[in-house]
């Protein structure tokens, strides 16, 4: 299955009964497996989460922690795009190369990485003074 089809399956699980606005995503892990996550709503709003936050969660209890390929789908007039907190904790596991394809349900695609989606991100080498 490809990362989109995986994606795009799953995104019917999400559920966002506040928004109505149902986020599927879908991860390769390094050794190869696909590990998909929704967004999940709360009545308390920020308590919901996204859905790269679910794949991720998904991802590293399967025991894989590093990101080779993203793809996030919605139903939304142009490809959907993750918010500002998932592009930190994508960037936390995958490299600034790591391709993520952006996805609406109507087909369209926009090709990016997550270095491209979170320039100038913090990293670890901000903390160590040498
Ligand atoms: N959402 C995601 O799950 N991923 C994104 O990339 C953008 C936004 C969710 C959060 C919330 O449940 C709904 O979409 C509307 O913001």
């Amino acid at each position: 299955m490809t990362l989109i089809d995986a994606a795009t399956r799953i995104r019917d699980r999400a559920y966002a009964p506040y928004s109505k606005f149902k986020v599927g995503a879908a991860i390769r892990g390094a050794g190869g497996d696909i590990h998909v996550g929704v967004n999940v709503e709360n009545v308390a709003y920020p308590e919901g989460t996204c859905a790269e936050a679910g794949a991720i969660a998904a991802m590293i209890a399967a025991g894989e922690t590093r990101i080779a390929e993203v793809a996030v789908i919605a139903d939304s007039p142009i490809p959907v795009s993750p918010c500002g907190g998932c592009r930190q904790k994508l960037a936390e596991f995958g490299d600034k190369d790591v391709k993520v394809t952006l996805c609406n349900t109507d087909g369209l695609r926009i090709q990016t990485t997550i270095g491209d989606l979170l320039p100038g991100s913090f990293t670890e080498d901000y903390m160590t003074r040498t």
